[in-house]
């Protein structure tokens, strides 16, 4: 099934130009009916260029955790459009977007995910053996990608026999490895120290900074400090947006936006791009 391709809006001043690696069209996704009805999203719209990585913050029950599952072809919208390179995934079909999950979208899940039967290892080089990479050439990328992580002496442990923090690096890495366009990543430094957290980051930026495009869920301004931009949801909605340049215009979005009080250090470094200020939210709604 094809959709008809509509205007998109253009990219917020100071970031990068060219064609969206993903765009989200008046996504909605309902749940349940009737009195159980529950409106995860209500209609979001946003696009993400190569070079860019958001942080998507908000309250819990929010939609964060439902966007990501959308773009990621993991779920089905209830209307709107998913567009990844150009592509809208509803006419790629059910074989298609798991072809292009493997191949183009890398997914950090909020509980993990990992196959219990597999090692370390095996985990983050089976999505590669299932794309056609040999399975030496694979194992290969998997040792590189967990070496970055400092995770090189778990490489042949099964997850439970990994702490949380190595269980979600693990994760992270599998979503890096391979040349994923598009990354997206749930909570990626919920189980993890300060100072892991910080490297998973500077991994995320330098993929980004590469070409990759990027979209965290984040509670900690100080790890959103590291995007260009943070999206803020409330009950389904974007309600604001900022162009980041650091954590204390952040720590000021987030009590403006959510009515929360930020908490948090003000470690990051981020990737400030010279721009400052909140766009409103009617140029984030678009
Ligand atoms: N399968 C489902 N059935 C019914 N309601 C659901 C389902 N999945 C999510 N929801 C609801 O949709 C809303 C958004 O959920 P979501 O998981 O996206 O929130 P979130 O912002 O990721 O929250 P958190 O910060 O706690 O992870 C919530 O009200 C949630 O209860
Ligand atoms: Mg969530």
């Amino acid at each position: 099934m094809s959709s008809p391709v509509t205007t998109s809006p253009p990219p917020p001043s100071g970031t990068p130009v060219g064609a969206p690696v993903l765009e989200l069209r008046a996504l909605t996704r309902t749940h349940g009916s009737g009195i159980a009805e529950v409106h995860a999203l209500r209609g979001i719209s946003l696009a993400v260029y190569p070079g860019e990585l958001v942080a998507v913050m908000g309250p819990s029950g929010s939609g964060k955790s439902t966007l990501l599952t959308l773009a990621g072809g993991l779920d089905t919208a209830t209307s709107g459009q998913v567009v990844i390179e150009g592509q809208d995934i509803a006419s790629l079909g059910r074989k298609g977007i798991a072809a292009l999950r493997r191949r183009s979208v890398g997914y950090v899940f909020q509980d993990y995910n990992l196959i219990p039967a597999l090692t370390a290892a095996e985990n983050i080089a089976l999505p590669r053996e299932l794309d056609g990479v040999s399975v030496r050439k694979a194992r290969k990328e998997a040792l590189a990608a967990l070496a970055e992580l400092k995770l090189t002496e778990i490489a042949d442990r099964f997850p439970d026999e990994m702490s949380g923090g190595q269980q979600q690096r693990v994760a992270i890495a599998r979503a890096l490895v391979g040349d994923r366009r598009l990354v997206l990543a749930d909570e990626p430094t919920g189980a993890l120290d300060s100072e892991t957290g910080e490297t998973v980051l500077a991994l995320l930026r330098t993929r980004c900074d590469q070409g990759a495009a990027g979209v965290m869920v984040t509670h900690e301004p100080r790890y959103a400090a590291w995007a260009d931009r943070v999206v803020f949801l409330r009950d389904g909605s974007i309600v604001d947006q900022t162009v980041s340049t650091g954590a204390e215009s952040l720590l000021a979005g987030v009590s403006e936006a959510t009515g929360t009080n930020g908490t948090g250090g003000t470690g990051g470094t981020g990737a400030a791009n010279g721009n400052s200020g909140t766009a409103g939210a009617s140029e984030a709604a678009q």
